[in-house]
């Protein structure tokens, strides 16, 4: 970790954080989230801020593959599916009222830690809460299918925002530190961190495929992965695919949900100030 801390810290802020609007006021906290975007301004100069919510596609390392994927764009493979999703959104439960009438909080301001229930609430942990208030049974599989369906359903409705999520509580503030310990830590019997991949290695080619920057990380998903589909479940929640990367590693992954998780996907909120949201996508 030091040598990160190390790493990160000499490197000059190229880019001001004065434009972005920060919902945290804590100092270290915006320090740290303007090093790590700076990091990735120094390595990808050619690519801007708000690019990186294309994933992978927003690298110059990818761009013979983006011709592709952007033409695939143009009648998305997810269409129909959506088309159920956002008839879901709006069905009225047992109850007569709706999934999108338990919703008040914007989906840039997921997940968000609750003084209620002093921990992480994600948007399908209230998705959930949402339906067993309103008389219906709880989603079980929170890897794919409805739960990720529902997910990108509420989540589309706010693309092109940039991501804000508050991090000043101190339980807030504690959850972004075990994310953060997650992400930089090695684990597996490949002993590799997620930031070994997708900060360090991040442009570089790994079995065929180009990594990703960290930076817009979660701001597609849930995604619709060809890879997923030829499987028969196209969708994946962002802890799916947490799980997948684990596994690359041979780590065991952590259950979707899981208190790990939910810290890993805040850290990743976080140092996704400014990026706005892109749902749903498509990834290979
Ligand atoms: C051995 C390298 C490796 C490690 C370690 C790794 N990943 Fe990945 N990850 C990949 C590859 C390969 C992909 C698919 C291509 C891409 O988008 O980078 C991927 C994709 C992703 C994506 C999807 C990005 C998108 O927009 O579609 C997320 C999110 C992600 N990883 C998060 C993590 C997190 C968090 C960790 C640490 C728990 C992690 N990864 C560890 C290799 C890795």
């Amino acid at each position: 970790m030091r040598k990160i801390v190390l790493m990160l810290s000499a490197l000059t802020l190229l880019c001001g954080s004065s434009a972005m609007v920060w919902a945290t006021q804590n100092p270290k906290v915006k320090k740290e989230i303007a090093e790590y975007q700076s990091y990735f301004k120094k390595r990808f100069p050619t690519v801007g801020l708000t690019d990186y919510s294309d994933g992978v596609n927003a690298l110059p390392q990818y761009a013979e593959r983006r011709a592709n994927w952007e033409l695939l764009m143009e009648f998305p493979p997810y269409e129909a599916d959506m088309e159920k999703a956002r008839a879901l959104w709006t069905k009225p439960l047992k109850s007569g009222k709706t999934l999108a009438s338990c919703f008040n909080r914007p989906a840039t301001k997921y997940p968000y830690f609750s003084e209620k229930t002093a921990e992480i609430r994600t948007i399908e942990l209230d998705i959930n809460d949402c339906l067993t208030n309103n008389g219906e049974e709880p989603i079980k599989n929170l890897k794919h299918g409805k739960m990720a369906l529902l997910v990108a359903a509420f989540r589309e409705q706010y693309n092109g925002q940039a991501w804000n999520i508050d991090i000043d509580s101190s339980g807030a503030v504690a959850a972004y530190e075990a994310g953060k310990k997650f992400y930089w830590a090695k684990r597996g019997q490949m002993n590799f961190s997620c930031a070994n991949c997708h900060v360090h290695s991040a442009g570089n080619k790994l079995r065929g495929d180009v990594l990703s920057a960290g930076l817009g990380h979660t701001t597609g998903f849930p995604v619709y992965r060809t890879k997923w589909a030829l499987k028969g479940k196209a969708w994946g929640t962002v802890h799916r695919r947490y799980g997948g990367c684990n596994k690359q590693v041979r780590a065991k992954p952590f259950s979707p949900q899981s208190k790990q998780y939910r810290a890993l996907e805040f850290y990743e909120a976080a140092i996704n100030t400014g990026v706005p949201l892109k749902v749903p996508s498509q990834r290979q």
